[in-house]
């Protein structure tokens, strides 16, 4: 009997194929099947063309697995199932799989929902998770925003959430990074004025793809169809 594949989460960056890490590199390199993760919204993955920049994917099987962006629960479900399944037929086959992510695969990722659907099937096979570079940290790098220093508090928050829990958050947090902008970003400008934070603001677009983009002046931004890989972080 064929011993299973392992199962690999890898984070590949914000999309500068040098932050890949060695490791992601390496694991890239040695894995079987490379799974990407795509949205309708995202019709070329990201992810891919990271990798594309730093591994050779000639010889190796890409295995697509596609998640509407909806909300719908039975929608999700059944995908993240197929999902799931056609990971598993692969690992089961003795092959290591490779699930990219854009950032980081812990953080707000579609990989994440997996894990627990391949455990299921397959209580023993091995996962392990190669950490990567979130947007979030390369935001704040490309903007030379310091975070955090000394005992501020830091509020990561997807900005889709209502305009109410959010003018709390812009109350309460030293630094806040509003991911998911794109969508709601004329919500949030509203808010920003309300609050006088909008001089405090700068919206990252792309953020270490070849299309990066920095705004400050966020008001000329209004009425522009902003990328999903946006996101606008307030320090006070
Ligand atoms: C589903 S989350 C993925 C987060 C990712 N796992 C990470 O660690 O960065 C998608 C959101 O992350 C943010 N994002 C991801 N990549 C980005 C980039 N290159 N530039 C700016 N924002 C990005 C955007 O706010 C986007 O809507």
């Amino acid at each position: 009997m064929k011993k299973t594949g392992k199962l690999y989460g890898i984070g590949v960056g914000p999309g500068d194929p040098e932050l890949l890490t060695l490791k992601a590199v390496r694991v890239l390199r040695e894995a079987d099947v490379i799974a990407v993760p795509k949205s309708k919204e995202e019709s070329d993955s990201i992810a891919l063309s990271i990798v594309k920049g730093a591994v050779d994917l000639s010889k190796k099987e890409t295995l697509e697995l596609m998640f509407p962006m909806t909300k719908d629960k039975d929608v999700l479900r059944k995908a993240r199932e197929e999902a799931a399944a056609a990971i598993c037929g692969r690992l089961l086959a003795g092959k290591d799989v490779a699930c990219i992510t854009i950032g980081d695969p812990m953080f707000y990722s579609t990989f994440s929902y997996l894990i627990p659907l391949v455990k299921v099937r397959l209580p023993k096979a091995e996962i392990e998770i190669v950490p990567g570079i979130s947007s979030v940290m390369a935001s704040a790098a490309v903007t030379v925003t310091p975070l955090t220093e000394a005992d501020e508090r830091l509020a990561v928050i997807p900005a889709t959430y209502e305009s109410e829990k959010i003018r709390h958050i812009l109350k309460t947090f030293d630094t806040v990074v509003l991911m998911k902008v794109n969508r709601v970003f004329e919500k949030i400008l509203v808010l920003l004025n309300e609050l006088r934070l909008k001089e405090n603001a700068v919206f990252i677009e792309r953020c270490g793809g070849d299309n990066q983009r920095v705004v400050n002046n966020l008001d000329s931004l209004k009425g522009e169809k902003l990328d999903y890989l946006s996101m606008v972080i307030v320090k006070k």
